[in-house]
């Protein structure tokens, strides 16, 4: 048995991978959420990329966090909601029961390893991007495909021939790649744009390659790997990026499946005034950057902005113009 916590986008979409291939799921929800889930008799992943929908019945639901007979729990909930859902679990986590951490960034595991020292922990890196479009009714904009940081066969087979592609990975460098790429969701939660926007735009690009260029000077300073998802070294990236026009977007486009209206849930929790994920993005970055001694201004100023409008009521978006100007 598997345990899905958190049944919002990437939770529903793992569920309904998992089931389609024959696995026994059960999923952790709050008591709150209860009565919505309750709605629904079956869970449907939408694929964007004119593949047929993924639909399997409904797995039993429990607001309980009972390790009990579970091989796998997958922890598909956002940042703010993880010391929650930390507090929720057993003092001795069993022996036989791995922790599978789907969150963004590589926080997350750090975390449940100091709180849980010895528990089986294997980060799973999220590559695609899913948007929640009602209970347990998920869309797909990209290639489903997820990278797992464990040797553990039966965890890497568990998808068998859903559809859902996983990866092996030996360390962080796929996570921290993944991460460099998410700092565009600071700035398409700061100007309301999609991912297209800031590939194509050329003063969002700019902005990209500010915060990637400190970054990347962070991560080589501490000597931490990256390996980018696009496929190719940085200074390549940032050639792409700056000197070839739309190239980003279509090498995006064709090699992860990502369309025009694919953007990343930061600009929702802001639109929904609820907390976002910028200081495990972003603000890793800069706590990275203090560590060794590698200025940020960049990063740590989006990073207020970001927080800035979570803390307004109605935030107004920038302008693509303001935010690069704000940030020369
Ligand atoms: N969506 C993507 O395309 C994508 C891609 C890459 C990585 N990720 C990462 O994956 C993680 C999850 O993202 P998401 O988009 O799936 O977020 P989401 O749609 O907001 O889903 C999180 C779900 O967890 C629930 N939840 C919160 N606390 C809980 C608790 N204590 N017990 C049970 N359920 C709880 C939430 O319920 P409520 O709605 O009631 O709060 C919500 O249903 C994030 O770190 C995100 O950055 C997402």
């Amino acid at each position: 048995m598997h345990m899905i916590i958190g049944p919002g986008a990437v939770g529903t979409v793992l569920t309904a991978f998992l089931r389609h291939a024959g696995e026994p799921v059960r999923l952790r929800v709050r008591e709150e959420d209860v009565q919505d889930l309750q709605g629904s008799s079956h869970v449907l992943v939408d694929r964007v990329r004119g593949r047929p929908p993924v639909r399997v019945a409904k797995p039993p639901m429990s607001t309980q966090t009972d390790f009990d007979g579970v091989e796998t729990v997958f922890i598909c909930v956002k940042h703010p909601d993880l010391p929650a859902v930390l507090d929720a679990f057993p003092a001795d986590i069993p022996d036989t029961t791995t922790i599978v951490p789907c969150l963004n960034g590589v926080g997350a595991a750090q975390r449940i390893r100091q709180r849980f020292p010895g528990s089986h922990v294997a980060p799973l890196t999220v590559m695609f991007n899913a948007q929640l479009l009602e209970p347990l009714h998920a869309r797909i904009s990209t290639k489903p495909n997820v990278l797992i940081n464990s040797d553990d066969k039966a965890l890497l087979g568990l998808f068998g021939t859903s559809g859902l592609q996983v990866q092996r990975v030996h360390d962080e460098a796929a996570a921290w790649g993944k991460l460099l790429i998410n700092l565009a969701n600071g700035i398409c939660a700061l100007t309301d744009t999609t991912f297209h926007d800031v590939l194509a735009n050329p003063d969002l690009r700019a902005v990209f390659v500010t915060l990637l260029d400190e970054a990347t000077t962070v991560l080589d300073k501490s000597a931490a790997r990256y390996h980018l998802p696009v496929g190719m070294p940085y200074q390549a990236y940032r050639k792409l990026l700056t000197h070839g026009g739309n190239g980003a977007w279509w090498l995006e486009k064709y090699r992860h499946g990502l369309t025009k209206s694919s953007y990343p849930s930061m600009v929702a929790d802001l639109r929904a005034g609820r907390p976002t994920e910028i200081d495990e993005l972003g603000g890793e970055i800069v706590r990275l950057g203090q560590l060794v001694g590698v200025p940020t201004p960049a990063n740590a100023r989006v990073v207020k902005m970001v927080h800035a409008a979570e803390a307004a009521p109605h935030p107004t978006p920038m302008s693509a113009r303001d935010l690069r100007d704000a940030l020369a």
